[in-house]
């Protein structure tokens, strides 16, 4: 018996995969949509691993409505979508702004006319703290909550910025349509939940799935498994001149699988409360310094791991910590997962998978 039956666009991807992973848990039906851009069809084998059902699979470029179209087409019972597939490097994103805006802004449009088309009324979208770009320069801002002014101050930021708003225009003009026509009833199906992420970190207990980028990463936590794995010699610390207690900069490092759960609690919403629009950040609501984190991810890895010091990286700021309390209060929902669990986790799967998923799984995983 299925709940429910939800799209995973980029659902091969780091965040997706595990958000795929908890819908199955939870007993939807899972259908992937992803164009393999940033990762890889093996995902689809380890979550079958480890949860025992198999979410069904299409390498879909979501930037082309009629392949979308014959994928709601073949399964009818689609009734929410869950939308990752986005590119997300933030410096690339400054040197390629017309490739951002085509997959992020332009694939969105193409997944909401599909949407459009088939009836299917329900959309999460994956957002980013990003969006709220320097917060320290209100008052009283830090924690971040979602009332904050969004102000991004990259590319990549403005893109999320311009989805946001492109959802809420859409679904509150599906909803004023509806109610327009008398259609009340109608018009409370068009729901949508932009979720803003802070930093995802950690991967499965059970060491067979994590992030696993293509190409270079430019994130702190995969640097740093990098360092300890021995691939890269160093950690370069982008500035420790911030005015933080150590001098480097504060994030909220949330670990992955709390993050996924996030997105159950949120179609849950929708399906309960019919908001129409709400934003809820994502995060724990503690903030580590660089750091913290080596120190925190040297304690997993069981010895200390060597860093210097570099000047500041354009655009950082100094501190992006949420406040997560309406999403603790309106969700109902909360962290579970310590920054332990998530650096203990990280390295259990760099560890066993220095590959990444280009390796087998240990056969213990094959066996079962
Ligand atoms: P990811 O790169 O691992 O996952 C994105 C997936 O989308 C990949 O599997 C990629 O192959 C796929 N994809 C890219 N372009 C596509 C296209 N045109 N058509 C179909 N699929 C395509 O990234 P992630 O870290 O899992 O991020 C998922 C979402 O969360 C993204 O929208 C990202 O912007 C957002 N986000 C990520 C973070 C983070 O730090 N990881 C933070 C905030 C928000
Ligand atoms: C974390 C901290 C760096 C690398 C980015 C995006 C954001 C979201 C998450 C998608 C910062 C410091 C890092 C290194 C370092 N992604 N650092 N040395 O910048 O908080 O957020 O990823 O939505 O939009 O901007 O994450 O992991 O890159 O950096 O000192 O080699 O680690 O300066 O303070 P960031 P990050």
């Amino acid at each position: 018996m299925t709940v429910g039956s939800v799209l995973v666009t980029g659902g091969t991807g780091y965040i997706g995969s595990f958000t795929a992973l908890a819908l199955l848990e939870a007993d939807y039906k899972v259908v992937i949509v992803d164009s393999l851009y940033n990762s890889s069809e093996e995902v689809v084998n380890r979550i079958e691993l480890i949860c025992g059902k198999r979410p069904d699979f299409y390498n879909v470029d979501i930037t082309n409505k009629e392949a979308l179209d014959k994928v709601f087409d073949e399964h009818p019972d689609i009734d929410n979508v869950i939308h990752f597939a986005a590119l997300k490097a933030v410096g690339e994103s400054g040197e390629i702004p017309l490739e951002y805006y085509r997959v992020n802004v332009g694939g969105t449009i193409s997944l909401l006319r599909s949407m459009e088309d088939h009836n299917v009324t329900n959309i999460v979208f994956s957002s980013s703290a990003t969006v709220y770009g320097d917060a320290t320069r209100f008052p009283d801002m830090i924690p971040i909550p979602e009332h904050c002014p969004i102000g991004p101050t990259n590319t990549y930021g403005h893109t999320k910025a311009t989805v946001e708003q492109m959802i809420t225009d859409f679904i509150t003009a599906k909803r004023n349509m509806a109610k327009k026509a008398g259609n009340d009833a109608e018009a409370e199906k068009w729901n949508g939940a932009l979720l803003r992420y802070f930093n995802p970190a950690g991967a499965h207990p059970s060491g067979i799935m994590g992030e696993d980028p293509a190409g270079v990463p430019y994130n702190l936590l995969p640097l740093l498994a990098q360092v300890a794995l021995g691939k890269r010699e160093k950690l370069l610390v982008f500035g420790d001149d911030y005015n933080s207690k150590d001098g480097t900069a504060i994030r909220d490092y949330i670990h992955v699988i709390d993050l996924a759960r996030g997105h159950l609690f949120a179609l849950n919403y929708l399906r309960d409360h019919h908001p129409g629009l709400k934003a809820w950040n994502l995060g724990t609501g503690r903030g580590s310094t660089v750091y913290d984190m080596i120190k925190a991810f040297g304690v997993a890895v069981g010895r200390d791991l060597p860093y210097q010091v570099a000047p500041r990286r354009q655009g950082d700021v100094l501190d992006l910590t949420a406040n997560p309390s309406l999403a603790n209060k309106e969700l109902g929902w909360k962290t579970e997962f310590t920054l332990e669990d998530a650096c203990k986790d990280l390295w259990r799967w760099t560890e066993n998978n220095p590959e990444g998923y280009r390796q087998q799984p240990p056969q213990e995983f094959l066996d079962n």
